[in-house]
């Protein structure tokens, strides 16, 4: 069972310079929330509700600020700062503690997720024991992303990051579940030619041992990382169209919060005080 569960949140966000020199990127808006809103509400679809949030050296009161401590959520919201951006496994070893050699969740700060039966998929990922498994989504241009191929039940045979030649067209998503032996293996890594703790290395000790397997977000589904400018606009006027259309909000944390009967109505009043007289604060009034 996976009860926990990290969000990287840090990084350089060198791609969308000069907006990320003051800002971290996942306190930017996609559309008419944080960043940092959507990668959480699938932790909370998840049911998972002991969050670690990895920040950069320096910004944590920013993110303290938009996400105190999950008291009003029903979650437990603790952060860990990063120095440097020393690549993704560098989550297990910095959440050591935090994880407590349980099994874990990571989830990358800048990653989107949306679709039809995405809550059953999510939480049928937190029942894994052994082993990690990753969400697999088919991209039409597979040599810009790390990618798996696998056989028919999901277990990975091969996994390589940009492929030149064409081995699958299934892309490997930032959201990973792995169990406790995950922070004994990070700490094994060593450093790439580009300095960083490399996601591949740390998912290919699990694939030799015949531990990867994968659950496979369908075409009715939608995965969008949001690293460059242009995937933050397409992915605002994502939302924007859903959300407009539908009446529904994306990434609500309060209505997924009161969904789980994690909060109550008090709860969601007290959050309309803190957001104030905004939009979101409106459709949390409609909530309740
Ligand atoms: P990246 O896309 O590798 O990095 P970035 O978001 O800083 O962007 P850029 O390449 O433009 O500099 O990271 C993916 C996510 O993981 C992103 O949300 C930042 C986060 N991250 C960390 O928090 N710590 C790290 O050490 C790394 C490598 C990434």
């Amino acid at each position: 069972m996976i009860n926990k569960a990290i969000i990287l949140a840090g990084g350089m966000g060198t791609r969308m310079s000069p907006l990320t020199k003051a800002v971290n990127k996942q306190l930017l808006p996609i559309y008419d929330k944080p960043l940092i809103f959507y990668p959480l509400s699938i932790l909370m679809l998840a049911k998972i509700k002991d969050i670690l949030i990895i920040v950069n050296k320096g910004q944590l009161n920013q993110y303290k600020k938009i996400l105190p401590n999950g008291n009003n959520l029903g979650i437990k919201i603790s952060y860990k700062e990063q120095s440097q951006p020393r690549g993704l496994p560098d989550a297990f070893l910095l959440g050591e503690k935090f994880i407590d050699n349980k099994n874990v969740a990571l989830i990358l700060g800048d990653n989107f997720f949306y679709g039809q039966n995405l809550t059953a998929k999510l939480i049928n990922c937190t029942k894994l024991k052994k082993g990690a498994k990753v969400i697999l989504h088919k991209v039409l241009k597979p040599e810009l992303f790390g990618v798996a191929k696998t056989n028919n039940l999901g277990k990975i045979s091969l996994i390589k990051e940009k492929p030149k030649k064409f081995i699958s067209d299934l892309a490997i998503t930032g959201l990973y579940f792995f169990d406790s032996k995950v922070v004994e293996y990070s700490k094994k890594l060593k450093p790439s030619k580009r300095k960083e703790l490399e996601i591949t290395d740390l998912l290919n000790i699990y694939r030799k041992k015949k531990q990867l397997s994968s659950d496979l977000l369908g075409r009715g589904g939608a995965w969008l990382d949001t690293g460059s400018i242009d995937d933050f606009y397409k992915t605002s006027a994502f939302v924007s169209a859903i959300e407009n259309r539908q009446g529904f909000k994306i990434a609500c944390l309060e209505e997924i919060a009161l969904n789980n009967k994690w909060i109550s109505r008090k709860n969601v009043v007290d959050s309309i005080k803190f957001y104030g007289n905004c939009d979101y604060s409106n459709y949390l009034r409609r909530l309740i």
